[in-house]
């Protein structure tokens, strides 16, 4: 399968050969169709899927290799439902300060829960910055910081594509950055996981409408003198 390093080389000056060409293709059909999906219907996954996603973003790039994350899976209904009550109590909380009206509290609420209840399981990603290096100086440390977090993106980015490539759906909810502490003592995980975002994954009850992108040109500057 695929071409050898030497004939992608050369694919450079004569064009593109075949296989690379489909490869480029299988490529741009996954990442297109990779979508947000917010509503999902309850029917039981294979785990075993769930634990490949996890596998595939392993192979993300991270800072010295250390793979600064960690993906931890939920899929007992009573520990999802604990997990929705104390996280909406927490986001009511923070709308009421907010000042929203309560009916609209309530809506956003309930619409957060149905993510976190209805699909079979969630999987809470966490920053891990266990192995991270050290440096004296607050700056290089912001960075060390930093670069684990884009880490984290990439290797979100993988899990999800290799749940679309299954054929399941999932979602990125982006809560836990706003109450980390609740989501740690429900799940009474360790306290080097900090959770930073939570993926309800299932299949999907509605399509989701996808957001148009960006023209090309408006996403990059070319510096040509
Ligand atoms: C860091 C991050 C946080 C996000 N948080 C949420 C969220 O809390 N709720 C939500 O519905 N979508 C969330 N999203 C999904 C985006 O809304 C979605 O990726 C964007 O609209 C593009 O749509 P697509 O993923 O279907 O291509 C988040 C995405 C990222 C990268």
């Amino acid at each position: 399968m695929g071409c050898s390093r030497r004939r992608l080389r050369t694919s450079h000056v004569r064009g593109w050969c075949f296989l690379n060409r489909d490869r480029v293709r299988a490529l741009e059909d996954l990442l297109h169709g990779r979508a947000s999906v917010r509503s999902f219907r309850p029917d039981a996954i294979d785990i075993a899927m769930v634990e490949r996603a996890i596998e595939a973003a392993g192979w993300a790039p991270s800072p010295h290799g250390t793979q600064p994350w960690r993906f931890v899976i939920v899929e007992q209904p009573e520990i999802r439902q604990k997990l929705a009550t104390a996280m909406a109590d927490t986001w009511r909380e923070q709308l009421r300060a907010d000042t929203m009206e309560t009916g609209e509290i309530e809506r956003r609420v309930l619409n957060s829960r149905d993510r976190i209840e209805t699909p079979p399981v969630v999987v809470i990603a966490c920053l891990h910055l266990g192995d991270a290096h050290h440096y004296p100086d607050p700056n290089r440390q912001e960075a060390e910081r930093i670069m684990a977090i884009q880490s984290f993106g990439a290797a979100a980015q993988n899990f999800l594509l290799m749940i679309h490539a299954q054929g399941l759906a999932a979602g990125w909810m982006c809560a836990p950055l706003f109450c980390p502490d609740v989501i740690s003592s429900t799940l009474r995980l360790e306290a080097s996981f900090i959770p930073h975002a939570l993926f309800p994954v299932g299949l999907e009850s509605n399509a989701p409408r996808r957001r148009g992108r960006r023209a090309l040109e408006s996403l990059m500057v070319k510096i040509n003198d």
